[in-house]
């Protein structure tokens, strides 16, 4: 299972998410590759900050050949996951190529929900050639006991793209762990932080179930 994390727009939780997800896999004991597909390089200094055991490898590819290259990595992982580059580009291309999920992250706001036409609308460009790629929403950095505003509900009910029941929360914890090459499931493993991220893994690979089942 390839999943790619993207969005054009920076900030939004990219490398947050893709780094946490990896993690919420490999803990279970799966083989797990992290790719590093930005060339701000920022999952490669997330790895190489870290002074604990790596969870798995990080390699870093920022380029266009990304989906030609992901392709002999498929037989020693299950799980690769790619962190995406803030640009539509032709990284952001190749990433999409290369995947069988997009995973979009997106802050509560309708600024970031407007954003997200440009993911959406390469992502509708690959589709017409990659019929089976997949693609989610994820809400990250919810204000904790809010409710996502109504614009933004229907601003994305408003993409063709469903949005994860699972929300992830503006926790601290994330750039804190975040600092030392860790994660919040290694730094407080009963914290809302990690509940958020198990419940992210656990949703995604639901997915992924469901898809498989049906075809
Ligand atoms: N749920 C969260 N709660 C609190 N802080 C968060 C959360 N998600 C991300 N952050 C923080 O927001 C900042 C941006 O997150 P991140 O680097 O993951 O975004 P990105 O989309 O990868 O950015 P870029 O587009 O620059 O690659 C980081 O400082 C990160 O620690
Ligand atoms: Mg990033």
């Amino acid at each position: 299972m390839i999943l790619a994390f993207l969005n054009q727009k920076g900030g939004v939780g990219k490398t947050t998410l893709a780094v946490h997800v990896a993690a919420a896999l490999a803990r279970n004991g799966a083989r797990v590759l992290l790719i590093d597909a930005d060339p701000q390089g920022s999952a490669l200094d997330w790895a190489a900050c870290r002074t604990a055991d790596p969870l798995f490898p990080v390699i870093g590819f920022p380029k266009p050949k990304l989906h030609k290259e992901v392709p002999a990595h498929i037989p020693h992982y299950e799980y690769i996951i790619i962190d995406g580059p803030p640009r539509v580009n032709e990284l952001a291309r190749s990433a999409i190529m290369a995947a069988d999920w997009v995973v979009i992250p997106v802050q509560p706001s309708p600024y970031d929900v407007w954003a997200a036409k440009d993911i959406v609308d390469l992502i509708r460009e690959a589709t017409t050639y990659r019929e089976t790629l997949k693609s989610v929403f994820v809400i990250n950095r919810r204000i904790v006991n809010t409710a996502i505003g109504r614009d933004v509900a229907e601003a994305l009910a408003g993409y063709d793209i469903p949005v994860l029941a699972t929300h992830i929360g503006q926790r601290v914890a994330f750039a804190e762990s975040a600092a030392n090459g860790s994660t919040v499931l290694e730094d407080d493993p009963g914290s809302l932080a990690s509940k958020e991220i198990l419940a992210l893994a656990e949703e995604l690979l639901g997915r992924k179930t469901k898809q498989e089942a049906a075809t």
